[in-house]
This record gives C-alpha cells, structure tokens and sequence, in this order.
C-alpha cells in the first residue's frame, strides 16, 4: 500500500490530484484508514506490531502529501509569474499628444490676464451688420475700408466683419452699465496673403464703459497688461491716430521685448514695436448705442494677436500659422 501511495503522490501535477490519494489512502473509507479500523479483530500480541506499521506509514503518507502539496503551489506560483512576465526592455508605443494651437495659446493668455483685471469675455459672429461693423461705429460713409476691395461683403447689409469693434455695438446695446469687456475673435479682409497679410485673422477687442472713465484708465489698463504679457520692464508708447470710434485715438507702441528698446531685427532697429490701436470711445458711438455722452465715458483698444503670436514666437510669415504644417505647430 505504502509503494503504490507513493508512487501516486509522485505522479501527481496538479493539488485535485495529491487530494483525491489523500481520500483514497487517509480518508474517512481510506485503505489505511480500514486497516486502523479493523484493529480490533487483531490479537493482544498483533495489535501492537501492526499499530506502529500502519500509524507509521500513515505519517509517512501524510508528510508525503504535504511535501508534494507544497512543491505543486509552488510550481503554481512560477508558472503564473513567468505568464505575467513583462519585458520592460520592449520599445514602448509612441503616443502623439495634441496641442492648443499657438493663436489658441495665446488668446487664453490674454484672456487670462484680462480676466484678471476683472473683464468678462464677450463674443460676436463673424458675420456682422455693415451697420453694426461701420456706420454705429462711426465710419464715415466715404471710408476707405468700406471700399468693395477691402471688405468681403455678403450682401449691401451683411459682411464679414474687418475687426472685432462691432463687438462694441452689440454690448453697449445689450448690457448693462458699467461695461467692462473683452472679445476676441476672427476678422476677414479682402487681402492678398504674404508674410504679413492673411484675409483672416484675430483681434482682440477691450472695452470698458463707466462714469468719469478717462485716458488715464485706458493707459494705466494697457501698461498693467503689457508688463504682464511681454515683461515687467516694458514700456509703452501712445502715438497719436485716427479711428472713427475713438477720439482721441492713439496707436500704442511697447519697447521692443527682444532687445530691450536698443534695436533689432524684429523692431527694425527702431527699438519700439506697434501693438495696437486705442482710444476714448466717440460720443457718436455711445449715442449710437443709446448711451448719454454726458453721463458716461469710455475706452477701447483693439489688438492682433496673429500679430502679438507671431512677435513672442519671433515667427515671420503668418501664413505658418494656417497652413497646419504639424513640423510648425509642434513647436509651440
Ligand atoms: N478696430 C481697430 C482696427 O482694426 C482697432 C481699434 C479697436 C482701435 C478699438 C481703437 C479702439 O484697427
């Protein structure tokens, strides 16, 4: 019985196999449980002989099974951890994450430093009013960029808005007083496309309307955010301009971020560099919108940002920024 119960156990692969020797030999009808079982039909002189053999090969049976149990688990346990090997020195599969798109970028930088000082972003379709795009905005009926050869005009009332100050119009008439807003967004002009001209491109509009609102909102409101946006040590110039929605009007230069105001290529030796164009909201324009001159005052200042992106990235043709070469957009 002991040969062939060890025998068995020797075979067996798997812990099902080492417990069913276990029942047949040690269990409650095991062989060598009915052996112990008919002790009692033995002799006085037998009993003790045949006792020690049986309990003897019982231990020897059990310490047999444990031992065998206890290779099967473990040889259980290294077949699982070589199938869930993994080989770290494998090249890992490359995985192309997406980017905000340099216009994209910064426009949430100006947005987040405009939010900053407590403007509300507003927005506007593209497709305006010619009312709404020039005449509320005071442009004279005579005005260049009203010419059929500057404008993409969809019809004698709508067209694709040339800048972002129609935006104005719609706040001043829909919100209430005081007003203090942003919008940026996408203008079309009639163009040809070179280095420095795309028929589409973004604005940024700032508006803020309230009592006694001065020039000096507007200058302090422009240095706060050029120092913010091209660095503390920026300086600010206002040149004076014309805008038919503004008076006065001025266009802003900011010393050159690159050289420090000493001259460079990008400002053309000259130090400054031209950022936008702001002013006192005309009263024409208010009253337009059915604001009293006489009790309120603002300011506007509109910029580019294809403008503003293409100076912080030191790019030199915006056409890199609508041709969607990826080789381009990766880089920012
Ligand atoms: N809309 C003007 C432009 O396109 C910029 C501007 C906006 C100027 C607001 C003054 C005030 O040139």
């Amino acid at each position: 019985i002991k040969e062939n119960a060890l025998l068995e156990i020797n075979q067996c692969t798997k812990i099902e196999d080492i417990e069913n020797v276990r029942v047949k030999y040690l269990g409650k009808k095991g062989e060598i449980t009915n052996i112990l079982k008919g002790m009692g039909k033995l002799s006085q002189d037998e009993r003790p002989i045949i006792g020690k053999i049986v309990n003897t090969v019982r231990e020897e049976l059990e310490e047999s099974i444990r031992i065998k149990k206890d290779h099967i688990k473990e040889n259980e346990k290294y077949e699982k951890l070589r199938l869930e090997t993994i080989d770290v020195t494998m090249p890992s599969r490359k995985r192309s994450i997406g980017k905000k798109h340099p216009i994209t970028q910064i426009m949430d930088e100006l947005k987040y430093i405009f939010t900053g000082m407590g403007f509300k972003v507003a927005e506007g379709p593209e497709i305006e009013t010619v009312y709404n795009n020039f005449d509320a905005l005071n442009a004279p009926k005579n005005h260049p960029s009203r010419e059929m050869s500057d404008t993409f005009y969809i019809n004698e009332n709508l067209l694709l808005r040339t800048q972002t100050s129609p935006v104005q119009i719609r706040a001043m008439k829909a919100m209430p007083l005081p007003i203090k807003i942003i919008s940026p967004g996408r203008c079309f002009r009639f163009d040809a496309p070179d280095a420095t001209h795309s028929p589409m491109f973004h604005q940024l509009e700032g508006l803020v309307i309230d009592k006694d609102i001065n020039m000096t909102h507007l200058k302090g409101t422009l240095d706060a955010f050029v120092k913010q946006f091209f660095g503390e040590s920026t300086k600010t110039k206002f040149r004076p301009h014309n805008f038919p929605f503004t008076e006065p009007s001025a266009e802003v230069d900011v010393t050159c971020f690159k050289c420090k105001g000493t001259g460079c290529s990008m400002c053309k030796g000259e130090g400054w560099i031209e950022i936008l164009g702001a002013g006192m909201v005309h009263p024409n324009v208010l009253r337009n919108c059915g604001i009293d001159p006489n009790e309120y005052s603002g300011f506007a200042f509109g910029m580019g940002i294809d403008r503003i992106a293409m100076l912080k990235y030191e790019i030199d043709d915006i056409r890199l920024l609508f041709e969607n070469d990826m080789r381009f957009l990766n880089q920012f």
